[in-house]
């Protein structure tokens, strides 16, 4: 039992769920409006359709890797877990695209997009995002 309080006391710490506004603010801050072209609004929906807004997803992949935090950022890739090999093209421990400060998940997503792929590497941006009218993702937020 302690032992369950204590992991629940752990996921909490790497685990946001973001509020829609909240979390369109916190991108514009760090200047996602527009990176390679990518609009905040096509952000906000890739992250809606990856994550749903939570820092704490994560996702197991068939060839054993995973995709972890807000963008579902792969382990086979961009971040190290110990478990897949890995690319770490970002450079980080993959745990900390689970912060709930998104400055680690922000910094790789950028990497991510300015690779050939650009957006489309995101699958959940290219089924529910790509060619939409996406405004209803920052309306209403002051962005
Ligand atoms: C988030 O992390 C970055 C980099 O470590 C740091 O500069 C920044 O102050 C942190 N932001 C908050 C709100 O704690």
């Amino acid at each position: 039992m302690r032992a369950v309080v204590l992991l629940l006391l752990v996921a909490s710490a790497y685990a946001k769920v973001y509020e829609r506004c909240e979390l369109a603010r916190t991108l514009q801050a760090n200047g996602m409006d527009g990176y390679w072209g990518v609009s905040l609004a096509n952000w906000m929906c890739l992250a809606y359709w990856e994550s749903g807004y939570n820092t704490g997803a994560t996702h197991h992949d068939t060839d054993g890797s995973t995709d972890y935090g807000i963008f579902q950022i792969n382990s086979r890739w961009w971040c190290s877990d110990g478990r897949s090999i890995s690319s770490d093209a970002c450079g980080i421990s993959c745990s900390e695209l689970m912060s709930p400060n998104l400055s680690a998940a922000i910094t790789c997503a950028k990497r991510v997009v300015r690779d050939p792929n650009g957006v489309s590497a995101w699958v959940g941006w290219r089924l529910h995002c790509e060619g939409r009218d996406l405004s209803s993702y920052v309306a209403g937020c002051g962005v």
